[in-house]
């Protein structure tokens, strides 16, 4: 067993990890190629990743793989990485299945192209019935665009009556988010060394430990993870009280 993975307290997992997998077209550049080839080698870690977060027992893994934003890059890249996208989702969706894998998707549909939200619907329905890891894949998707969508969508119920404006709290809006079926992440990773959240999850990351690393997706492995899983559980988490709060609170549950 790795070093790191024996480190890591298997009781304190995320229950739901969220990654930025940024950084493919820079690493591509840097060994002088196209940077749809950083694409490419970028499916070799989301592989890699899915297989170790499912051998830890982590619930749920969010992938953002393309951005509401990431239409307006040129177009043999867009169309290159729906292609990536198409023939990635085929040629995995038979090993989902084999490791128990339920896939999920959030973003705007309605934006894919016909033959890339087919071959989508199809995945989801074959690994429907998984119980093990839920890997929720981000794609078309933002953070502004899903709370746009619910506001419009609660508005509506309201304008129907189906809703009064009293009735609606947290609970409500939560509802309404793509992600109403999943817990918030605990752990947000971005690669590549970008400190931002570029229009992820943002109702959703309102308590997560956000943790940046420098190293590019396409060489982001398991051990990787690990040193991630272990820098998130030597944290401690606050959510807005006192450090002798929280500590009263462990050592009573102990
Ligand atoms: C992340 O890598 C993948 C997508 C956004 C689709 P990038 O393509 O953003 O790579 P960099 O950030 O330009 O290096
Ligand atoms: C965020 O990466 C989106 C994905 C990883 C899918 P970007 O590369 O698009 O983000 P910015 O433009 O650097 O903020
Ligand atoms: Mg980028």
């Amino acid at each position: 067993m790795s070093q790191l993975l024996s480190q890591i307290d298997k009781g304190r997992l995320p229950k739901h990890i969220a990654i930025i997998m940024d950084g493919n077209g820079r690493w591509a550049k840097e060994q002088g190629q196209d940077r749809l080839f950083g694409h490419y080698h970028g499916v070799e870690s989301v592989r890699n990743i899915v297989e170790g977060c499912a051998e830890l027992g982590v619930g749920y893994l969010t992938l953002y793989a393309f951005s509401t934003e990431n239409w307006d890059r040129p177009e043999y890249e867009v169309v290159g990485l729906m292609e990536l996208l198409v023939t990635t989702i085929r040629n995995e969706v038979e090993s989902l299945s084999k490791n128990n894998i339920r896939l999920h998707v959030i973003g705007d549909m309605s934006m894919l192209p016909e033959y890339a939200r087919k071959e989508l619907n199809e995945a989801l329905e074959i690994t429907a019935k998984n119980t093990g890891l839920n890997l929720v894949m981000a794609l078309s998707y933002s953070g502004r665009w899903e709370l746009l969508n619910a506001v419009k969508n609660i508005a509506y119920e309201v304008k129907t009556g189906k809703l009064s404006v009293e009735q609606i709290d947290q609970d409500t809006l939560q509802q309404y988010l793509c992600t109403s079926e999943f817990p918030d992440p605990e752990l947000m990773i971005r690669t590549s060394g970008e400190y931002r959240i570029s229009n992820f999850l943002l109702y959703q990351l309102a308590y997560a430990e956000l943790y940046f690393t420098n190293v590019r997706w396409p060489d982001f492995r398991k051990e990787n993870l690990y040193e991630a899983i272990l820098d998130y559980q030597a944290r401690e988490r606050r959510f807005g009280k006192t450090g002798e709060q929280i500590a009263d609170e462990v050592g009573s549950v102990k």
